[in-house]
């Protein structure tokens, strides 16, 4: 008879998804809270297991995979980046690694022009001026923003999908787009896309967003000198990893109004906000939220699924990192 293989799944998923695990009669889930697991709690359920499904609250490294032991074939994160997971001590111990690209770009990108959208038209202000009560009257200075479509460029720093799946949206607002990407050569044309050199895009852009993982490479990627370059009075916008922001650079170009505003998903210190983040009405924050569409977050579980169950019967993994 085949052994049983255990699985540990770190945060409860999607309901859809849960219900699809009681039909997967030879696998044995231990599925955790809606919360996180506390680190101990994470390294005494992964012992023993032939797979983990996590998100990109638990950090995966040496000690995990310790913890696991040698039975651990598969570690699929219920994410596209995977920047919480130490991927040489997977490999070290010969686990693959997951993640769950494509099924989350449309969620993502609607989330990133709402916040192109709400800064640039200054919606949640004006939704708290209206909620304090203050009496008003129509007047043509009042809450006044960019203009989105009439022309103003965004600038898309790092053009995988997602960032395509944005200008896409900023194509049907009549932006103009740019983009810059380390892996394109500048000139080269992508879906419509002029790729261009990221101080030229920095140079350009009314909105500047940022599509890119969080590498080595790309931490601080914007920074006091980046943010110099951009176009005084422009707005930046993050949804791709906290750590790609220089948090009290952009915080200072806020104040000095160098930029007039700023659309962040992601935090250097998530889940801890930096205070100063949160104090500036410029600065619309949404908790990490980008990918929170009901739709979207039923396929990242099931791809995590997919992967898992296909590592575990000798298949070649559906979406590995590398
Ligand atoms: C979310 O941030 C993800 O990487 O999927």
């Amino acid at each position: 008879m085949p052994q049983t293989l255990n699985v540990y799944i770190a945060r409860l998923l999607t309901d859809n998804v849960q219900e699809r695990l009681a039909s997967i009669d030879d696998v044995v889930f231990d599925v955790g809270r809606i919360e996180p697991p506390s680190r101990e709690e994470l390294l005494t359920r992964v012992a023993g297991k032939d797979a983990a499904i996590v998100t990109l609250t638990e950090r995966i490294d040496e000690e995990f995979f310790q913890a696991a032991g040698p039975r651990l074939k598969v570690v699929a994160n219920v994410a596209v980046g995977y920047d919480n997971i130490d991927v040489e001590a997977a490999a070290r111990h010969g686990v693959v690694v997951t993640n769950t690209p494509g099924v989350l770009d449309g969620a993502t990108a609607d989330h990133t022009f709402a916040l192109i959208l709400a800064v640039c038209r200054r919606i949640v202000e004006a939704d708290a001026f209206v909620n304090e009560g203050t009496e008003w009257i129509w007047g043509p200075r009042m809450f006044v923003g960019l203009d989105v479509s009439a022309g103003a460029t965004l600038g898309i720093i790092g053009f995988g999908r997602i960032g395509q799946a944005v200008a896409a949206r900023a194509a049907a607002f009549d932006m103009k787009v740019v983009a810059a990407d380390a892996t394109r050569a500048v000139g080269d044309v992508v879906e419509g896309v002029e790729i261009v050199s990221q101080d030229d895009l920095l140079a350009q852009s009314d909105v500047v967003s940022l599509h890119v993982p969080l590498l080595e490479s790309t931490r601080h990627l914007m920074n006091a000198e980046t943010i110099a370059k951009m176009k005084k009075g422009a707005y930046l916008i993050n949804c791709a990893r906290g750590g790609v922001v220089d948090e009290q650079a952009l915080i200072d170009a806020i104040d000095s109004g160098h930029l007039r505003g700023a659309g962040i998903d992601t935090f250097e210190g998530e889940p801890t906000i930096n205070p100063g983040l949160k104090a500036r009405p410029q600065i619309v924050c949404t908790p990490h939220t980008a990918s929170a569409g009901e739709a979207t977050r039923d396929r990242m579980g099931d791809l995590a699924v997919d992967n898992v169950i296909a590592v575990l019967r000798g298949q070649e993994a559906l979406t590995p990192v590398r």
